[in-house]
């Protein structure tokens, strides 16, 4: 637990080294947007949370609203000024003893180290602490690097960096500062006014109270922690790389829980996604957010599942796409299957290739095995829907639906103008365009008749003979051979 601590959120830069116009602190990391990695965080503290927010407010709120309700404070910037200018902002909202900063585009952090940062401030007294890590990768300049001497510890930015550059090419400049900060309250208000305008770039660096504590002579205490959990995103290329890092961990944490994957450098599994053991994971494969696989599946390679259920012993084969659906044990789905649309699909089921379903019911042991259209229908058990069937479910106006009982039997390339009922054990036979109602045990022929021609051949041979004469008749009129005419 951390007591007496409240945390505030800096969420309103502009996000320009993003280069997308839009605010980094929406964009996705591993399925979850990246302003909720330290919102959740915090809320799994239940410690009062401030977010500063500023560029696209709208966006985060909302977002914020959505995942916890009016659980948060929120402080608008304005014109952002700085993390120092961020931060004052938030004065009036301080209660606790304590406040805990972070940025709000560090998401690889743990609730442990927090929770060690904070052990570390209580211990030793300090008027604040922060989060180091190292760093030997020179073309990372996005850092502020922590230096020490005489004077105390400081933070020197980046736009600072030439103005200082003697004193770095003497130290050890590879430790970085993380981002996240926590000061005794009383030393906050004491010095937030203090921060001074930094002549590069006009801006009020919130790193510059470190400066100043030490100046006075005040405790400041750090802990170092792992580069790659402090990495801030400030580029598309560093949010691919925290990706890439967050993706490592994700598919390892499966793994020790006995999923086993095909070629994990080709998965992409979302946060929030459950997966039993004994699963097989194939090359390509994606598991989006809200995806609940059972034990024991089998899911082939380059399916795409997302926001369904999938229970234990189901099948995938491969190149399916399950969305919004449920499918119950034991049952086999694809290869090239499309099943949306809150699909439930009961145990021992059996659909097949190029097969699409949506927005149906599938009883158990039923089976449709090859190119078919299901919409809007409900078919019952042990049902035999054959190839190329489909359900007429929309007049171009509303759509309607179709009913298939138990054990029915239907016939290949049968096409159901719905709405319309088929009853139990009854037929279709194949080619049918069935328009009503089909009684129980009974058999639906809806197609027309076969005509054969008899002779067919000497028919052909009547009709060349005849275009040889029009040909022949053709030139003596006209006494030229047209490019035209066939030769045969
Ligand atoms: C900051 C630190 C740097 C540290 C790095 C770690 C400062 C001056 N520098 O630099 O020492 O190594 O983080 O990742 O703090 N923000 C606001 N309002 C503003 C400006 C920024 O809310 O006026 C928010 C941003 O949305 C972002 C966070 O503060 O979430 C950090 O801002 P950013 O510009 O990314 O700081 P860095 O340059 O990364
Ligand atoms: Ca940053």
């Amino acid at each position: 637990m951390l007591s007496n601590v409240e945390a505030i959120v800096l969420a309103a830069g502009k996000s320009t080294r993003f280069k997308t116009g839009k605010t980094k602190l929406i964009e996705k990391i591993c399925g979850q947007e990246m302003i909720l990695y330290p919102a959740t965080l915090l809320n799994s503290f239940k410690i009062p949370t401030t977010f500063v927010v500023g560029y696209q407010k709208e966006s985060i709120i909302e977002l914020l609203t959505k995942n916890f309700g009016d659980n948060f404070n929120v402080v608008d910037q304005g014109t952002p000024q700085g993390t120092g200018h961020a931060i004052l902002c938030t004065q009036s909202q301080w209660s606790q003893e304590h406040v805990l900063i972070l940025n709000g585009d560090t998401p690889l952090i743990k609730p442990n180290q927090l929770r060690a940062l904070y052990d570390k401030h209580i211990k030793t007294n300090a008027v604040m602490s922060f989060i180091t890590a190292y760093n030997i990768d020179p073309s990372l300049n996005n850092y502020g690097k922590v230096v020490e001497d005489e004077d105390g510890i400081r933070i020197v930015e980046p736009s600072d960096f030439a103005q200082f550059s003697d004193k770095l090419d003497n130290q050890d400049v590879s430790c970085v500062n993380a981002g996240i900060y926590i000061l005794k309250r009383s030393f906050l208000t004491d010095y937030i006014n203090k921060l001074p305008h930094n002549k590069n770039t006009g801006e009020y660096y919130f790193t510059e109270i470190v400066n100043l504590a030490s100046k006075d002579g005040l405790t400041v205490s750090t802990i170092n922690i792992p580069f790659d959990t402090v990495r801030g995103i400030n580029t598309l290329r560093e949010l691919w790389n925290a990706e890439q890092i967050k993706k490592s961990e994700i598919i390892g944490d499966w793994m020790e829980k006995g999923v086993r994957f095909g070629s994990a450098q080709n998965v992409l599994i979302d946060l929030n996604v459950n997966i039993g053991p004994g699963t097989y994971v194939g090359t390509g494969v994606q598991l989006f957010q809200g995806t609940s696989i059972g034990a024991n599946c089998h899911l082939e390679a380059f399916s795409s599942i997302s926001g369904s259920t999938l229970e234990d012993f189901v099948h995938i084969y491969s190149h399916s796409n399950i969305k919004n659906s449920v499918i119950k044990h034991h049952s086999y789905i694809g290869p090239f299957a499309h099943v949306r649309g809150n699909t439930k699909v009961d145990e021992h089921v059996n659909i097949g290739n190029f097969v699409e379903i949506n927005r149906s019911q599938v009883g158990a042991y039923s089976r449709i095995r090859h190119m078919c259209y299901i919409g809007d229908a409900k078919i019952g058990k042990h049902v035999s829907i054959g190839a190329g069937s489909i359900t007429c479910n929309f007049d171009g106006i509303e759509k309607h639906t179709t009913e298939i009982k138990d054990s029915a039997f239907i016939g290949s390339n049968t096409a159901f103008v719905a709405p319309v009922i088929i009853g139990e054990q009854a037929y279709t036979a194949a080619g049918s365009v069935i328009t009503h109602n089909v009684p129980d045990k009974a058999l639906a022929i809806a197609r027309s008749r076969q005509t054969n021609k008899e002779d067919y051949e000497m028919v052909k041979q009547q009709k060349k003979n005849l275009s040889q004469q029009i040909q022949a008749a053709y030139i003596a009129a006209t006494k030229t051979v047209p490019d035209s005419f066939e030769t045969t």
